[in-house]
């Protein structure tokens, strides 16, 4: 890499915490949120009962402690027809008593209460949608104290998406209530160079279906728009697949840390009830969690082999110190691949002198030192290797490792893993 292009990697990382700017000031969306959706798992087939008992196990599992905190209710909660006074019924025989006991009891729980709503006449499942009736709807959702609404596209009416989506907005802000607002409009009419005004992510492709095929579309089409993302708006390549039955577990793998290095929403699609350890395991990595969380908000970008099988993907983080995650993932459907790292060339070490220090995020490993060069070896087909990487001018001093834990999981044994943060 050039001098110029060093510079751009480190202007672009500058202007991506500049952007907040241009975002929508609801005070939200200052992290891509964390949470789980109904529909994957449930479909029209979600109640009240189901939604509790995989808040539960959120709960249960320490999830909601590491920022899987909205619960969003998808498709299929509310009637066809509303009120004689133009308000939105739900449907009584799922949510007894409807949704102020869900959010009471989400609330009472640290918990967050999402729902979902369409902008056009009906949803795409034929319930009341809520083209025309913005303010009623927004009024509706703030006094049953929802946190978040997913807002679709179905039966548009073929009126512009920016107006359609633009008055739910002016109504969740004339509400009063801080409503996270994700648009869910399949990257229509060019969403990305719109939205961030308007919402705190925005769909950018068709719907991900469970396949890793679906996977690496949406995630290479996402990241075409990854300049119009950051702090408060976010690219949203869709929901996480992992845990559905159809994604091998390197392929698990892989989407996780995809969507961590891209700062896209964590939203688990599965049933949480039936999780197995090793799905649990990969969805609950701190160490990728935090590049997803890092208050920079800085898009990961891929460095080298952009247009082969062994892609390398680079971000540079803020929290804790600046540190770059490394991310190589090998989409080859059948062979082992390596790539030779080189600091110096990729701007992460000023100079073949420096110390550098390569950590697997994955296990939260020290693997060594090195300088100028680290070899990442035998990535296997599907799978990746995830690496933080801190370099120091040579002579000084890397700072010992922090051994307090942060967050001990129920399932965690305190002298197994070796933490390397901080
Ligand atoms: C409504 O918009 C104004 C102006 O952008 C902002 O200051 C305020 O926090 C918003 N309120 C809510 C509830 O989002």
């Amino acid at each position: 890499m050039r001098d110029s292009k060093k510079l751009a990697f480190i202007i672009s990382s500058v202007i991506s915490i500049s952007q907040i700017v241009n975002a929508l000031d609801n005070g939200l969306g200052l992290t891509p949120p964390m949470g789980w959706n109904s529909w994957n798992a449930y479909g029209c087939k979600i109640n009240a009962d189901a939604v509790k008992d995989n808040a539960n196990k959120l709960i249960s599992l320490g999830l909601d402690k590491i920022g899987y905190t909205y619960v969003i209710i998808d498709d299929c909660w509310m009637m066809k027809d509303r009120d004689a006074n133009g308000h939105l019924l739900h449907d009584n025989s799922k949510f007894p008593g409807g949704m102020r006991p869900m959010s009471s009891f989400l609330h009472d729980n640290n918990l967050k209460l999402g729902l979902y709503e369409s902008a056009g006449a009906q949803t795409c499942q034929g319930g009341a949608g809520s083209l025309g009736f913005e303010t009623a709807d927004a009024g509706d959702f703030a006094m049953v104290k929802i946190d978040y609404l997913k807002y679709d596209n179905c039966h548009n009416e073929n009126i512009p998406a920016l107006k359609r989506f633009t008055d739910m907005q002016l109504a969740l802000n004339a509400s009063g209530r801080q409503i996270y607002y994700s648009i869910s409009n399949s990257g229509n009419e060019d969403v990305w160079t719109w939205a961030k005004k308007i919402a705190n992510s925005w769909r950018t492709t068709t719907s991900i279906d469970n396949s890793f095929t679906s996977v690496k579309y949406n995630f290479i089409t996402n990241n075409k728009y990854a300049d119009f993302a950051g702090v408060g708006g976010w690219n949203d390549p869709d929901v996480l697949v992992i845990g559905n039955g159809q994604l091998t577990i390197s392929e698990s793998r892989t989407q996780f840390a995809l969507w961590c290095f891209v700062k896209a929403p964590l939203i688990l699609g599965n049933d949480l009830i039936n999780m197995s350890p090793e799905v649990l395991a990969i969805i609950s990595n701190k160490n990728l969690i935090a590049i997803n969380q890092d208050s920079s908000g800085n898009i990961g970008s891929c460095v080298m082999n952009c247009q082969n099988d062994l892609q390398v993907y680079q971000v540079m983080n803020l929290d804790g110190g600046v540190y770059f995650g490394i991310l190589v993932v090998n989409w080859n459907n059948d062979e082992m691949d390596s790539v030779l790292l080189d600091f110096v060339t990729m701007g992460i070490a000023g100079n073949p002198y420096y110390n550098c220090q390569v950590s697997d995020l994955w296990t939260g490993t020290l693997v060594g030192t090195f300088k100028r060069t680290y070899l990442v070896k035998d990535v296997l087909p599907h799978d990746n290797k995830a690496l933080k990487i801190k370099c120091l001018p040579w002579g000084q001093e890397f700072p010992s490792a922090d051994q307090k834990h942060k967050f001990q999981f129920p399932w965690e044994n305190h002298h197994t893993q070796n933490e390397f943060l901080n």
